[in-house]
């Protein structure tokens, strides 16, 4: 096979408690995670080095050994055993996930990566294999494979499928200017006084009863259980934010950051996504700047060759359907 293309999906936090942080520095997380339809492609052609191009959102975004889908590469080279003769690929991600908003564009690259080289270089590894590999390159790279819902503990790669019964529409509102994940972590610790040594262990609250929530499917309940600790702290360091935040509280079931920011996502019935969209709209258009309203659906599939594109299509990391 000579060309395969891998999509992986963008995530949402339906809800994202933090502890204080690990003396490695990263935060211990309670969080669920949901996958939407808004995906990136990575496509992946045999070649004798490696490459990386990139189309759609994300045109400016470096193409070298900085970019998560390089560094996947990398991290599966080596995990093969591959390091003495390293395969080469010409990558071309297709973005359409938000870049630096909070939703995972660049482990969603990751992740589709991963899926496509294993396939094209033929390495047969295993799920298992790749989460493992994901959670190298980043808390958020293993849900990009795993998706649909999934509860994360650790620093978020740790995953337990959740099943619920139903499907969301999502109405999101992208800025565009992004936010720096470790500051607004920085920020948070910096608020609650979680550097202090003192406070070293303080576990993060748990998010068993949103998780009850989605297991009987009630969306009304769903959104009275979304809430995100990194949204207030978000909402100090912009008050563009903070604004949008307030103006949008009642657009939906349930209006939350995702996850570090600064896109906001909205909670709605999958029938009332488009007339959700154009209350937004309609509330923005009393806003001064610019803002894209995107819609999606959950939850969806993982990481996963695209079908009918390479002779095995279907066989990625995407777990079954867990709905
Ligand atoms: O794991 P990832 O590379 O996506 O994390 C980006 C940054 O976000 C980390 O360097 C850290 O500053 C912050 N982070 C954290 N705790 C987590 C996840 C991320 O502090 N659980």
């Amino acid at each position: 096979m000579d060309r395969v293309v891998a999509s992986a999906p963008a995530k949402i936090n339906l809800a994202l408690r933090v502890g204080a942080p690990r003396p490695d520095g990263f935060h211990p997380l309670d969080t669920v995670f949901e996958a939407i339809d808004i995906v990136d492609d990575v496509e992946a052609r045999r070649a004798d080095s490696l490459s990386l191009t990139i189309s759609g959102l994300g045109e400016d975004l470096p193409v070298d050994e900085t970019n998560l889908a390089i560094r996947a590469a990398h991290a599966l080279i080596k995990h093969a055993g591959l390091e003495a003769n390293p395969p080469g690929a010409a990558l071309h991600i297709t973005k359409r996930i938000p870049v630096a908003g909070g939703m995972a564009g660049g482990s969603a690259d990751a992740a589709g990566t991963l899926v496509a080289l294993n396939e094209l270089w033929g390495l047969k590894m295993e799920t298992s294999r790749l989460l493992e590999i994901g959670a190298e390159l980043g808390s958020d790279v293993p849900f990009s494979l795993h998706g649909f819902l999934a509860h994360g503990t650790g620093r978020g790669e740790h995953l337990t499928p959740i099943t619920t019964k139903g499907r969301h529409g999502w109405v999101l509102v992208t800025s565009r200017l992004g936010l720096s994940t470790p500051a607004v972590f920085r920020a948070f610790d910096q608020r609650g006084g979680l550097a202090d040594p003192e406070n070293a262990v303080v576990p993060p609250p748990s998010t068993r009863e949103l998780r009850e929530a989605l297991v009987t499917g009630d969306l009304h309940s769903v959104a009275s259980y979304m809430i995100n600790d990194l949204q207030p702290v978000a909402a100090s360091m912009r008050a563009d934010l903070k604004n949008l935040l307030e103006l949008l509280d009642d657009a939906g079931r349930a209006t939350i950051l995702s996850g570090s920011g600064p896109t906001i996502a909205i909670l709605t019935d999958v029938e009332g996504v488009a007339a959700t969209k154009r209350r937004v709209l309609d509330l923005l258009s009393s806003l001064p700047g610019s803002y894209e309203v995107l819609t999606a659906e959950g939850p969806a599939a993982g990481a996963r060759i695209i079908p009918d594109v390479g002779p095995h299509a279907n066989s990625g990391a995407g777990l079954s359907q867990r709905t």
